[in-house]
């Protein structure tokens, strides 16, 4: 067990902000975890996946636990499903074309996505018209009080849009050590989602496969949100915000432009993205979207993503994300909610 001392956390976080751990390890399994618990019981604990949607605002004065539990297990099968256990330390997309190769269906459309298996209950991930808890069975994970390890189903977690029960009533109570999902034998495909219909016609498929979708998915991704090897970033900064249809049927008389999606919960969801291309601190044509003070950034290709250009701090992300909330309020009456974890 090696514990670091004042190590940088840059390569630690696709937004690449060069914050410092007063402590830092990894642990691959619950044994080695819970001996790191005890080295320093007094100082706050973070616990680290692939640190794709995390802002650091300041050093981090406490111990950062990497988790790099690994392993992927079929774990039983019926007529219809089989049921896949992965270590939460396994890397998410490497997790999904694994499932692929077997010809196991229902991660397709969530190819692609940064991160680990085991931050993916965290927010429910979600894309192209599918999230986690469309496929999800159970998880296990460990209670940092209790020192037990408890089972979680998917109702136990409480998911609905980028929530669950582990960013709200058990917020830093429990490490997520694995996750069994239910995975369908025979397909059922989700290809209505915004342009992948058109994606799937622009590469020239004939028959649809899961293979197909995910690479459809993964040509629509690298079109529009930067590689974290290139631009750092943290994806959607913001959620979109879901309002009443009374709320909604008013902004559209005064903003007659302004796209919907049905939601989940029968209201309104609307594209953050596009009220942040709809007001800005300039009369531009398109509003805070291709922004830039310093390092720090609203993308050019996707208004709802922050980037950083090499060397912005975690407070000049933040200060603009406060810019930018302040902005769309004013104009639309909207408080945006952050999608991101701020540090
Ligand atoms: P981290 O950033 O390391 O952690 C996130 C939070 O989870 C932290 O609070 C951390 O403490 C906690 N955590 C992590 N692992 C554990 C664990 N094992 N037990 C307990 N707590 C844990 N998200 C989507 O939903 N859909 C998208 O389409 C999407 N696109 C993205 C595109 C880009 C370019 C980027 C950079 C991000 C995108 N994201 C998207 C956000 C991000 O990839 C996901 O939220 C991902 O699940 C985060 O995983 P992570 O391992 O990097 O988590
Ligand atoms: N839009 C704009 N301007 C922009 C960006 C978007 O007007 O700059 C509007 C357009 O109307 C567009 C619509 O927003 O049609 C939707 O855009 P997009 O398909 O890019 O999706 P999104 O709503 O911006 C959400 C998720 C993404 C996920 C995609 C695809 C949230 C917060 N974000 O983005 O997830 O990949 O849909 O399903 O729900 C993430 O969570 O980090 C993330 C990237």
């Amino acid at each position: 067990m090696v514990i670091q001392e004042n190590i940088s956390l840059k390569s630690f976080n696709t937004f690449g902000i060069n914050a410092k751990a007063r402590y830092f390890s990894t642990f691959s399994d619950v044994d080695e975890l819970e001996e790191l618990l005890h080295a320093y019981p007094q100082y706050p604990l973070f616990i680290l996946g692939g640190g794709s949607n995390i802002l650091f605002t300041k050093d981090f004065n406490g111990l950062v636990l990497k988790n790099e539990i690994k392993g992927v297990d079929e774990m039983h099968e019926d007529q219809n499903y089989v049921y896949v256990k992965a270590g939460a330390g396994e890397i998410w997309h490497r997790f999904v074309l694994h499932c692929i190769n077997n010809n196991w269906a229902g991660l397709e459309n969530l190819s692609l996505i940064p991160g680990n298996v085991g931050a993916s209950p965290m927010q429910n991930i979600g894309a192209y018209g599918v999230e986690l808890q469309d496929v999800f069975y159970c998880l296990e994970a460990f209670h940092r009080q209790e020192k037990k390890i408890l089972t979680f189903t998917s109702s136990d977690c409480e998911f609905g849009y980028r929530e669950s029960v582990f960013k709200r009533k058990y917020k830093d109570q429990f490490i997520i050590l694995n996750i069994t999902l239910k995975l369908r034998k025979h397909p059922i495909f989700h290809i209505e989602y915004g342009t992948l219909k058109q994606e799937l016609e622009r590469m020239g498929v004939k028959e649809l496969s899961i293979r197909s979708i995910s690479q459809a998915v993964i040509n629509i991704r690298k079109s529009k949100l930067p590689d974290p090897k290139d631009l750092g970033s943290a994806g959607s900064f913001f959620k979109n915000p879901v309002i009443t249809k009374s709320k909604f049927d008013a902004l559209k008389e005064k903003f007659p432009g302004i796209p919907s999606f049905s939601s989940r919960e029968d209201r309104v969801k609307i594209p953050a993205g596009w009220l942040i291309e709809h007001c800005g601190p300039e009369k531009t044509e398109s509003g805070w979207k291709g922004f830039r003070r310093g390092d720090a950034g609203c993308y050019s290709k996707q208004a709802l993503v922050l980037v950083n250009y090499g060397n912005a701090v975690g407070q000049d992300i933040f200060n603009l994300s406060e810019e930018i909330t302040a902005s769309v309020k004013s104009k639309f009456g909207i408080t945006l909610e952050r999608e991101v974890n701020i540090i």
